[in-house]
């Protein structure tokens, strides 16, 4: 299989917070925020595969800022590294000034997803090659994120979680 870039998977959505999405301050509800990136995150994982892919796991979600009511808000996603069969997926939550159009990042997501066959059964993804200094500092640390994953799902032992304990070891 030919390996792929970030780029290839780059996938970009942009829609209006409305009414029927906010809590009662009037900001974007958490849940719909999630649901919007798992489906940007979902299409690049889908783009870099080109196979069926399923969300294996929500690694990280920073809601920094609220967005409130009416925001133009865009999701940005893009498989950060490819494994044997799963993938992940960095997305970058902007949110655009209303005035000056000047956008601000609001929030931050990683996702994990798998690509499987019809039957369901994980299936083998191109590798990813990182290309930009960003790219190549997700793709680094896309390892570690995964063992931490797997150790916190009861999936791998903390002692086989290698890269994990380098972190800690090293300082
Ligand atoms: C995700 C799923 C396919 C993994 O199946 P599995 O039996 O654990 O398969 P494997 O053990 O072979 O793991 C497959 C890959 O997923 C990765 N993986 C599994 N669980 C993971 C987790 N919690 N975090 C990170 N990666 C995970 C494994 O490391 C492996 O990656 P690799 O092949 O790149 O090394 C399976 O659990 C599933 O279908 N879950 C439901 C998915 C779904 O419906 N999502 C929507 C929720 S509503």
């Amino acid at each position: 299989m030919e390996a792929k870039n970030p780029k290839d998977s780059r996938t970009v959505m942009t829609d209006m917070v409305l009414p029927s999405e906010t809590n009662p301050l009037n900001n974007l509800f958490g849940g719909e925020l999630l649901a919007r990136m798992d489906r940007a995150a979902s299409i690049a994982a889908r783009r870099h595969s080109r196979r069926i892919t399923v969300t294996a796991s929500v690694n990280h979600v920073a809601f920094n800022q609220a967005v409130p009511l009416g925001s133009v808000v865009t999701v940005e996603a893009a498989v950060s590294r490819a494994f044997k069969t799963s993938m992940e997926v960095y997305i970058d939550v902007w949110m655009e000034d209303r005035y000056n159009g000047k956008r601000t990042k609001a929030n931050e997501a990683i996702y994990t997803f798998v690509a499987v066959d019809e039957t369901g059964k994980p299936t083998e993804v191109p590798e990813l090659e990182p290309e930009t200094a960003l790219e190549k500092e997700r793709f680094a640390g896309a390892l570690r994120r995964k063992q931490l994953s797997l150790v916190l799902a009861g999936k791998m032992k903390p002692n086989d979680a290698t890269e994990l304990k380098a972190l800690f070891s090293n300082g």
